[in-house]
C-alpha cells in the first residue's frame, strides 16, 4: 500500500458517522461511504464499502486498511491531514441545521417529504446518528440522547409548520376564482312515488272511519286465496284470476282478499280492517293492466252491517279522495265471496280526451259461505251467519292514482322515468 496517496477529501466535510464522506485511495474513489461505527472521543470509526477503513486512536493514531487479504496500519504522521470529527453534539447540530435548511426550501409536499425521509426517516441522517448511542460512553449517553431528541423535535415541528404553510397556499389556490358569496347550487329533492301518496291518503281516509291496518303474505296458499273465499278448485272464477304458482303449490296472491280470511281466522266481530298490498295476475299488460299491481282490501264485519253501509262508506271514500263532484257508479257484478256484488267505476278525465268510466274496485256483502268455512277452521261459531253480516271491498290503487292525476297509461307508474315522477315531488 502506498500510504502517501491515501487521503481524505476535506472538501467533502469531516469524516463522521451518518454523513457520507469521500475517501480516495490509490486513485479509486470510494464515493459516499457511510461510516458504520463511530466512537468519540476515542476517535474510532469504521467505514465499509468494498473494504473497511478504520481510524483509531489506541496509543498512537493510525489508519487501518483492511480487506479480505490484508490489514495494514498507517503511522500517525501520515494521518495528520485527516480532520478530526467534531464532538457528537456539534454533529447533531449540523444534521439539524441541514435538515431545517432542506425543510425551509421545500416547495411542495413531495420535496418536504424528501426532507423528512433524509433527516428523520428510518435511514435518515439523524436516525443513523441515533443508532450510535450504543457506542457512546455511558456518562455521555444522557446528553447525547437529549440533543438527539431536541433535534428530532425541532425537525418535526419545522416539518409540521411547513406542512401547514404549504396546505394554506394550496387551499388558497384551490379557492381562488370561487365566489363564496354566490348562492349555493340547489340539490335535487326527492319525493314520494304517486302510488305511495295515493296509498297513504287512502289509508288516512279509511282510518278516520275506524278501519285498522292488517296484512298477510304475498306468497299465499290456495286455501286462503281461493277455497276459503268460496272459490273451490273447479270454480270458473279461478281461471279468470289465474296466477303464478310455485312448485310447492303456493302461489302469488291474485288479490288482497286472502287477508280477509287470515283476519277472520283469529279476530272476532266487530272487525274493521284495511289491507294495502301487492297482487299478482297473469294479465296481458296494457294501458290499464299490470301483472303486479296494488290493491287495498277492506272488511267490515259486525251484527248488522248492511248494503247501504257499504255504499255510503265507499261513496264517502271516493268523494274524500277525488272531490264531491266526482261521479261514482256501482255496477252489479259477480264475486264468489260476496253476494250481492258490485264493481265500482269512476270517471277518468285526461286532458284532451273525452272522460270515460274506469273500474276501480270490486265490493259486496260477505257471502255467508265464507263465514261458514272460517267457522269450520276456527272450530267455533264466532261468525254465525244468522247473526253476523259484513261488507268487503278491494280497490286498485294504481287505478286510483290514474284518476287522481289524469294518468293515461298505468305503465308510467312502474317505469321509474324521472320526467314523470318528478311531477309528484
Ligand atoms: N278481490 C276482488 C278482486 O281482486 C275484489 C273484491 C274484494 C271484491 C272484496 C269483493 C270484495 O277483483
Amino acid at each position: 500500500m502506498d500510504a502517501n496517496r491515501l487521503q481524505l477529501n476535506p472538501s467533502n466535510g469531516p469524516l463522521y458517522a451518518g454523513i457520507p464522506t469521500i475517501v480516495t485511495y490509490n486513485g479509486s474513489n470510494f464515493a459516499n461511504l457511510v461510516p458504520l461505527k463511530y466512537k468519540y472521543p476515542l476517535l474510532f470509526a469504521s467505514i465499509r464499502v468494498h473494504s473497511r477503513l478504520i481510524i483509531q486512536n489506541e496509543g498512537a493514531l493510525f489508519l487501518e486498511w483492511q480487506n479480505r487479504h490484508q490489514t495494514k496500519l498507517l503511522p500517525r504522521p501520515l494521518l495528520s491531514a485527516i480532520p478530526l470529527p467534531p464532538p457528537m453534539n456539534e454533529q447533531i447540530a449540523s444534521i439539524q441545521s441541514q435538515a431545517l435548511e432542506l425543510i425551509a426550501t421545500a416547495t411542495d409536499e413531495r420535496s418536504l417529504d424528501d426532507a423528512r425521509v433524509a433527516s428523520i426517516g428510518k435511514k435518515g441522517t439523524l436516525s443513523l446518528a441515533g443508532a450510535l448511542i450504543k457506542d457512546i460512553p455511558n456518562e455521555e449517553k444522557a446528553a447525547f440522547g437529549q440533543s438527539l431528541n431536541a433535534a428530532r423535535t425541532a425537525i418535526t415541528s419545522a416539518i409540521d409548520e411547513k406542512q401547514a404553510a404549504l396546505q394554506e397556499v394550496a387551499d388558497k389556490a384551490a379557492l381562488s376564482g370561487i365566489d363564496l358569496t354566490l348562492p349555493a347550487r340547489a340539490l335535487p329533492t326527492g319525493g314520494l312515488h304517486p302510488l305511495t301518496l295515493i296509498r297513504d291518503e287512502a289509508i288516512q281516509i279509511l282510518r278516520r272511519m275506524g278501519f285498522a291496518l292488517a296484512e298477510g303474505p304475498e306468497i299465499e296458499d290456495e286455501y286462503h286465496c281461493f277455497d276459503a273465499l268460496n272459490t273451490p278448485a273447479d270454480h270458473p272464477a279461478r281461471n279468470e284470476k289465474d296466477t303464478f304458482y310455485f312448485n310447492s303449490g303456493k302461489l302469488l296472491r291474485t288479490h288482497t282478499s286472502s287477508v280477509q280470511i287470515r283476519t277472520m281466522e283469529t279476530a272476532a266481530p266487530p272487525i274493521r280492517i284495511i289491507a294495502p298490498g301487492s297482487a299478482y295476475r297473469r294479465d296481458e299488460i296494457d294501458a290499464t293492466h299490470l301483472s303486479v299491481f296494488n290493491q287495498l282490501e277492506g272488511l267490515f264485519v259486525d251484527t248488522d252491517v248492511t248494503l247501504p253501509d257499504l255504499k255510503g262508506t265507499l261513496e264517502y271514500f271516493f268523494h274524500e279522495m277525488f272531490g264531491t263532484s266526482t261521479e261514482v257508479r256501482f255496477r252489479p257484478h259477480f264475486f264468489p265471496f260476496t253476494e250481492p256484488s258490485f264493481e265500482i267505476d269512476v270517471k277518468l278525465q285526461i286532458k284532451g280526451q273525452p272522460p270515460r268510466w274506469i273500474e276501480v274496485a270490486g265490493c259486496g256483502m260477505v257471502d255467508p259461505a265464507v263465514f261458514e268455512s272460517i267457522n269450520a277452521t276456527r272450530k267455533d261459531n264466532a261468525l254465525d251467519p244468522t247473526k253476523i253480516t259484513g261488507f268487503a271491498f278491494g280497490m286498485g290503487l294504481d287505478r286510483l292514482a290514474m284518476i287522481r292525476w289524469g294518468i293515461r297509461d298505468i305503465r308510467l307508474l312502474i317505469e321509474n322515468d324521472t320526467r314523470f315522477l318528478s311531477q309528484f315531488a
